[in-house]
């Protein structure tokens, strides 16, 4: 079996896959993401994007924002549905963690409201719950932001 590789989106290729992986599986179906919405998705400024592959074929992407008031947000994450539940899953959450805290010392994140399975996966990588956003993407449902710190923003001041 081929070792997963993560490496930046870079071709066109890459970027119709992943606009086609997004559009298949939830929470995206549900969300009611388009295809074209999709691939502008991946293609919004200030964004790190990156694909996962085994051998040739990809199987996940990731995209991280860099921008904004919760700076160092896992913003997508997904793995195509024969390869989940074997911990690539996880690999790719390290993966981003790595690079986040590199710059920064949160790493952000949003779960959907209707997706417990990842919501439970983020709790035991150590994400605690912020708050709830109701009907923040689409009506009926919430978003959950989510967070792992390693410290404040600012260093400590001395009295
Ligand atoms: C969330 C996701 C990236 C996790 O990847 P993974 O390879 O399944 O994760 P791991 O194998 O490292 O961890 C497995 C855990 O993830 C959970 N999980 C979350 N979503 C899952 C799914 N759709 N299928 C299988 N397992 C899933 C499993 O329940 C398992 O937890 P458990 O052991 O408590 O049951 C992947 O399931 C996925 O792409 N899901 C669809 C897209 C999505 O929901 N993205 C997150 C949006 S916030």
């Amino acid at each position: 079996m081929a070792n997963l590789v993560i490496r930046p989106l870079v071709s066109a290729a890459d970027l119709t896959a992943c606009a086609e992986l997004m559009v298949s599986t939830e929470p995206w179906l549900t969300l009611g993401q388009s295809t074209a919405e999709s691939l502008r998705y991946f293609q919004q400024p200030n964004r790190e994007r990156y694909i996962a592959t085994l051998g040739e074929r990809l199987v996940g992407f990731l995209v991280l924002n860099f921008q904004g008031p919760f700076v160092g947000y896992l913003q997508a994450i997904c793995l195509a549905p024969d390869c989940r539940g074997r911990g690539l899953g996880s690999a790719l959450v390290a993966f981003a963690e790595d690079r986040i805290f590199r710059d920064h010392p949160n790493v952000f994140l949003c779960v959907s409201s209707f997706n417990p399975d990842a919501r439970r996966l983020y709790e035991r990588l150590g994400y605690a719950v912020i708050g709830d956003l109701p009907d923040y993407l689409v009506v009926g449902h919430s978003e959950t932001l989510m967070r792992k710190t390693r410290g404040p923003l600012r260093p400590a001041t001395r009295s």
